[in-house]
């Protein structure tokens, strides 16, 4: 088949009866399946249920320096679990903070505090400024710019290219006092699989914006969710290029165990410089007495250490590398050469993300939900929800069994020709 722009009016006549036909019989097949939810498949929580088993075997619940941990304290973590995830944020133990089990939690506060009572380094309160404003590469993660739009920044967006966003644009931006941080994804990026390059990451490292306390949210939440062993993104440790520059206050480290062992029931953690974990604890000490301390203990028994963690990982990535297979031969075979959609090929993460012709998205979306096969709603990559292409759409293919899912690619496929024909006709 040629490019579909090549085809004549007659010829798109007749191929939009066909794929219509096509559609209407999967239609017809009431299917119920899920490509929208970037979460584990059960098989793949199923690998770690021993994790629960750990505490308690042995009949020791004190840790290395004496702390009970079914007890009240410590609240940025017992020393082990800070020990334990110090290389997954590249920061040393001291200077990490461990959470409850969301990092979107520890985001949520971070961007909260500063706005009620100022981060390290700023003279007033964000909330004080009259003008709030926030960096967001997009296509990028939702939640994270719910959370800025939720506390009345205005959003701006940063393009991404490759290698991470695109870097003249963050560093013009940040010369506006008004703008106070940038949401980053840094490897395999939300919905991309982007890993950023060593230039964008010394470039993000050495940025000198107007606002003193501006603060880059590095949400390195796919750090070591490779799916093969032999073919890994690397990304360049940011906390080492910042002390590079003495910009180490400028930057706010995230990850979390929720890919890991469970979402929802795993351990959050966040590193940062000295002076701003001073003022985390201040503030977090008002919040709580502690964090769950027996959940701690429990993933630092399951994984022993920070290589049994990777060790682990390489379980969970032979597990999605089907997955993302089925994804990437679909869209291979039936989309190919017919120049009505890119995607990407991402070493890891959770998200393959798909480019359609300009204006497509939306009605993709809309013909895929018609037709039984829920997706993220086309939009939801960008601020406020608005793509200005309407052609970004997320594919999260971790969730649904291969049959499925392979199901609901040859439908989505399908529907992107549909979307597309209708298009080139109109
Ligand atoms: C980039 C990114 N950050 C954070 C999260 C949520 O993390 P948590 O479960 O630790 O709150 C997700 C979940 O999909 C994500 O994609």
């Amino acid at each position: 088949m040629k490019p579909y722009n090549q085809l004549s009016a007659e010829e798109l006549k007749v191929l939009h009866a066909e794929l219509l036909e096509k559609y209407n019989e999967y239609k017809s097949r009431g299917l119920n399946l899920d490509m929208s939810r970037g979460k584990p498949a059960p098989s793949q929580l199923d690998l770690c249920m021993e994790l629960l088993d750990v505490i308690g075997a042995d009949g020791e619940y004190t840790t290395k320096n004496g702390t009970d941990i079914r007890n009240y304290g410590v609240l940025d973590g017992i020393t082990e679990a800070k020990e334990l995830f110090a290389p997954l944020l590249g920061v040393k133990p001291e200077n990490v903070f461990v959470g409850g089990s969301s990092s979107l939690t520890l985001m949520y506060d971070a961007v909260c505090r500063a706005y009620t009572h100022g981060a390290y380094g700023s003279e007033r309160p964000w909330c004080k400024e009259e003008k709030l404003k926030f960096l967001c590469p997009a296509p990028g993660y939702d939640r994270h710019f719910r959370i800025t739009e939720h506390f009345g920044f205005e959003l701006v967006t940063i393009p991404m290219v490759e290698g991470g966003p695109d870097m003249d644009a963050v560093e013009e931006a940040v010369k506006d006092p008004a703008v106070k941080g940038i949401w980053c994804v840094p490897k395999y990026s939300n919905p991309l699989g982007t890993t950023y390059s060593d230039e964008t990451v010394k470039r993000m490292a050495a940025l000198k914006p107007a606002a003193k306390d501006f603060r880059i949210f590095w949400d390195n939440a796919y750090a070591i969710h490779d799916l093969y062993e032999d073919k890994q993104d690397v990304l360049l440790d940011i906390m080492q290029e910042c002390e590079k520059n003495g910009t180490q206050d400028m930057v706010y480290i995230f990850a979390s165990t929720s890919k890991v062992t469970f979402p929802g029931a795993g351990v959050a953690v966040m590193g940062m410089s000295d002076n701003n974990m001073a003022l985390m604890k201040k503030h977090a000490g008002v919040q709580a007495i502690g964090y769950d301390k027996i959940n701690q203990l429990r993933h630092v028994k399951y994984f022993g250490s920070y290589d049994g963690m990777l060790e682990h990982m390489k379980k969970l990535g032979k597990a999605l590398q089907p997955k993302f297979e089925t994804v990437k031969n679909t869209l291979d075979k039936e989309l190919k050469g017919l120049e009505i959609g890119r995607w990407n090929d991402p070493m890891g993460g959770y998200f393959v993300a798909f480019d359609s012709m300009d204006g497509c998205a939306k009605r993709i979306v809309a013909l895929c939900s018609e037709a039984g096969v829920k997706m993220t709603g086309a939009g939801a990559t960008f601020p406020y929800g608005k793509d200005p292409h309407d052609s970004n759409i997320r594919i999260a293919p971790s969730y649904p069994p291969v049959d499925e899912l392979k199901t609901a690619m040859e439908l989505f496929c399908l529907c992107v020709k549909l979307a597309s024909v209708e298009k080139l006709m109109a």
